[in-house]
């Protein structure tokens, strides 16, 4: 099925070699992917402002957070948000997400002209407002209504379609192989594979013995995704599954760097060093400023708060600073605030201190 949009994808590519493994992407219909290290979509996270952010500093691929498939919502400030790609690199990805096949290829539509060039299904959120509506990951007890979804968003654009999804409903009913299955006939370009089931929502620990069989099964690119917080835990996933990339999302909260770290650790097995608290003032500072312009001074205000939330979390005296970032009503004064408390804790050239908490996702969900 659709496989004269595949081979228009892939005609005339050059075979992956061993330098490529190693250091370049997979190959997603015509776009090699910068890494094997990309960011996850996370919606209320992930905007364009931050998603800048991870590419710069060194993820190869990112997903913006989901547009929703009802042609009622376009027209909100939340979704032209969304679908906002105004100078992000390419290839610019959108996610969709929605229960019904036809609003989905329309969705997908709607996205590529305006300027998608990969469209990416959730079908991995557990999320209640998604799920309630027979979407995201609930989706994936139903495998005719997953074929048909597919069948009819690969066939409305002329983009390579790729599915992100969880390992099953349930722990009792994984089917990602026969997910993994109907997507590869359906022609999707890749695929991401969180370890966990729906009903695991974000309990205990993601498995990637599924992912690995995953990647076994099929021939399009797998990328394992599920608490990968540190250099050695990507690349243990990537050789425990053959994985072609890792997924990091909420590591990457408050730590956008990770994906340097992450990048140098596969290519040299060296660690590099964190960021000094200069290149965090200007990191932070500039991730701010991008943020007020992109949502305006109210919004931006009041939603920069989380992410500087997440940046201080684990620093010294940073719960104490949160609280008091929160009660800051003015732009200019919150971005002083933050570079005060940063050059507080040391001169530009020391390191950013290291984690005081040793547990990275307090702040998941
Ligand atoms: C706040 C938040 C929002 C998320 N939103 C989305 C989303 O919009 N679409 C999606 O496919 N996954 C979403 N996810 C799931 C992540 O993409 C990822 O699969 C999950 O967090 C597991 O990866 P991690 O352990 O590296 O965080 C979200 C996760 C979080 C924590």
């Amino acid at each position: 099925m659709h496989e004269a949009h595949l081979a228009t994808c892939h005609d005339g590519l050059p075979a992956k070699t061993d330098d490529d493994a190693l250091n370049g992407g997979p190959r997603v219909g015509p776009y090699r992917l910068a890494n094997r290290v990309f960011v996850a979509p996370m919606a209320g996270v992930t905007d364009r402002p931050f998603r800048k952010l991870c590419k710069q500093l060194g993820a190869g691929h990112a997903v913006s957070e989901m547009a929703a498939s009802n042609p009622k919502l376009w027209a909100t400030v939340k979704s032209s948000r969304r679908i906002d790609h105004t100078g992000e690199s390419e290839p610019k990805t959108v996610q969709i997400a929605g229960g019904d096949a036809a609003m989905l290829a329309e969705c997908a539509r709607f996205n590529v002209d305006r300027g998608a060039q990969i469209i990416d299904i959730n079908m991995g959120c557990p999320a209640k407002k998604v799920c309630n509506a027979a979407a995201g990951s609930a989706l994936l007890a139903d495998e005719d209504l997953v074929a048909r979804i597919l069948d009819a968003v690969v066939a409305a654009v002329p983009v390579p379609v790729t599915l992100k999804f969880r390992t099953g409903p349930n722990r009792m009913a994984r089917n990602a192989l026969a997910i993994a299955a109907i997507a590869e006939r359906s022609g999707i370009a890749m695929l991401t594979l969180h370890g966990r089931t729906r009903a695991d929502g974000f309990n205990g620990y993601a498995e990637y013995d599924t992912i690995a069989a995953v990647k076994a099964a099929v021939r399009i690119p797998v990328v394992a995704n599920g608490d990968i917080d540190t250099p050695e835990r990507a690349a243990q996933v990537l050789a425990t599954t053959g994985a072609d990339a890792v997924m990091i999302g909420r590591a990457a909260q408050g730590r956008p760097w990770i994906f340097r770290e992450v990048t140098h650790y596969l290519q040299h097995g060296t660690h590099r060093d964190g960021p000094t608290i200069g290149e965090v003032r200007s990191l932070l500072g500039a991730h701010l400023e991008d943020h007020y312009a992109f949502y305006g001074a109210l919004t931006g205000l009041r939603t920069a708060r989380k992410h500087i939330g997440w940046y201080v979390a684990a620093l010294p005296g940073g719960a104490l600073f949160r609280a008091r970032i929160n009660t800051i009503e003015d732009c200019d004064a919150q971005h002083a605030a933050v570079d005060r408390y940063l050059v507080g804790l040391g001169s530009d050239a020391d390191l950013l201190p290291a984690k005081v908490s040793p547990e990275p996702f307090l702040e998941a969900a």
